[in-house]
């Protein structure tokens, strides 16, 4: 018997391959019409995977070119998602406004390896108590205070002699600095640099966020992900076994917590939440959103937003400082005025030192460490501008557009400091349009945090050495991203100590 007459005969067959061509003729035209009438402009993609398999590991880049097509905001489909990208600052600021664009999509990152979502990724009122009451707690705790600002420095004095000595693969060396200062608000404690569990729960992080894109991957293309989790494909059980390492490394943490007999004493974020948790349960409320799991998913949320993107940014900070050595005669000439080369300096230093000030904002705008903001998605149609965005639908803020807009920033490609200072020199102006944490409501939840590490550790590190490299290398500013963006190319860094360190 031929297919053909396997077909003719076979009623049941024929009807539900009819029934599929209509389905997908009839989505096709839906989803066509859809985008004629309610979605902004964009390009076309494939059927089912939609403009996926075009994106490129730099997608920033390829969002910004395709606004100067289609203009600055526009919409794309990623596997079965409409995808509303906003690339200039007029729409940008509407969308931070917007309250129905704080909601996350429904798949959880790495869907099918992790079973809880983090805060991060919760939408609604989950989201709000989870928000609330991890700040409420990090601000307990010194957030934003002296209190958090001597532990960095404790951890700054631990760090610096660790430098002075060859030549330095900076980036993996301040890691597990930085890491600590998110580990002394979690843990309530920092780590030695050869404590094994730190080590491990680093190299674990590290693992983690180089698959990142597979975040991408498992919101846009879940079935696919499914698919490739059965079949062992994409290295999944690799992810699966990093991911599954930095959990039970931090459930060690947790038990430790839970062993100690701290009644209702906060003194870390694993406290505080253990409180919450115990006081719910007590009241009978839905203890399911604040539970074990959630707990490690927030602590390992916090340790992926907060130690690579300081890092990256402290990162590039060297780099125009090797490239500009220039920029760190004027920093330490601002060290010489204001704090001399015997005190400590403090956070507040930072307002007698416009350069310097300055210096990390081009660094930020330039660096973009988060040249994409984490997906959002619309809870209810909503419109910005003239564009609509329906809901459920899928939308990125572009932060890269807008650090690099010429219509913005003269000569953006330029890093020049001195744009942010005042005529006479005496202040540095934060323009509103600078927005390395994003902005609205779900902004950043560690700004206050990263900007007084980044403050901290750059002037620490100016007030002691003079940063080098070896002339032979030949300079690139080429970057590199995974969670965060970074120089792809640092050379091994030199630190002379200056004679009076
Ligand atoms: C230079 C350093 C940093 C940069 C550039 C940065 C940037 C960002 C950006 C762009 C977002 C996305 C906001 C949005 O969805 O629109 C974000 C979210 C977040 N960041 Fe940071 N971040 C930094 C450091 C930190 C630190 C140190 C912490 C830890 C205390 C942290 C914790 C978080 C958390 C928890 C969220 C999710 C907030 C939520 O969903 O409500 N970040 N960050």
């Amino acid at each position: 018997m031929f297919l053909t007459d396997y077909f003719v005969f076979s009623q049941p067959l024929y009807s539900i391959t009819t029934g599929l061509i209509f389905l997908f003729v009839f989505n096709f035209l839906v989803t066509t019409i859809k985008r004629l009438f309610q979605l902004p402009p964009g390009p076309w993609g494939l059927p089912i995977i939609g403009y996926y398999p075009f994106l490129k590991d730099e997608s920033y880049l390829q969002f910004d070119s395709l606004s100067k097509k289609y203009g600055p905001v526009y919409c794309l489909k990623l596997g079965q998602h409409d995808v509303v990208v906003i690339c200039d600052w007029d729409h940008l600021k509407l969308a931070f406004a917007d309250e129905s664009l704080l909601a996350k999509p429904h798949e959880l990152f790495f869907e099918g390896i992790i079973k809880y979502p983090s805060f991060a990724e919760m939408s609604g009122d989950d989201w709000r108590f989870h928000r609330r009451v991890s700040l409420q707690v990090l601000r307990d705790l010194g957030l934003g205070t002296s209190k958090m600002e001597e532990a960095i420095r404790r951890e700054i004095k631990q760090f610096l002699p660790t430098i002075g000595q060859g030549k330095v693969d900076f980036f993996t060396k301040l890691l597990p600095s930085v890491s600590n200062n998110i580990s002394i608000l979690l843990f309530g404690h920092n780590f030695s640099y050869s404590d094994p569990y730190k080590i491990g729960l680093d190299e674990n992080m590290d693992r983690v966020n180089q698959t990142f894109q597979f975040a991408g991957l498992s919101t846009f293309l879940p079935w696919l992900v499914k698919i490739a989790t059965a079949l062992g494909l994409f290295r999944v059980s690799v992810i699966s076994k990093h991911v599954h390492a930095v959990e039970d490394l931090l459930q060690k943490e947790i038990d430790m917590h839970q062993s100690e007999s701290r009644v209702n004493e906060i003194e870390d974020y694993i406290d505080g939440y253990l409180v919450e948790q115990k006081n719910r349960q007590n009241k009978d409320e839905n203890d399911e959103l604040f539970s074990m799991g959630v707990l490690r998913r927030n602590l390992t949320g916090f340790f992926a937003a907060g130690s690579d993107t300081v890092t990256s940014t402290l990162s590039w900070a060297m780099m125009y400082l090797i490239y500009n050595p220039e920029y760190q005669d004027k920093i330490r000439a601002e060290i010489a005025d204001v704090i001399g080369f015997e005190r400590e300096p403090v956070y507040t230093d930072r307002n007698r030192m416009p350069f310097t000030m300055a210096f990390l904002y081009e660094t930020q705008r330039i660096g973009s460490v988060v040249a994409v903001n984490l997906l959002r998605r619309a809870s209810r149609d909503t419109k910005i501008g003239k564009y609509n965005i329906p809901k459920d639908t899928i939308v990125i803020f572009n932060l890269w557009s807008i650090h690099r807009d010429p219509k913005i920033w003269i000569e953006p490609e330029k890093f020049d400091p001195n744009r942010y200072l005042s005529e006479d020199g005496s202040k540095a102006i934060k323009p509103p349009y600078l927005v390395p944490f994003s902005g609205g409501k779900r902004i950043c939840l560690g700004e206050g945090l990263a900007n007084v590490e980044l403050f901290l550790y750059l002037v620490n590190i100016l007030q002691k050495y003079q940063v080098r490299y070896d002339p032979s290398i030949k300079l690139s500013l080429e970057a590199t991203f995974g969670v965060s963006r970074r120089p792809k190319h640092l050379p091994p860094l030199i630190f002379e100590k200056l004679p009076k360190f």
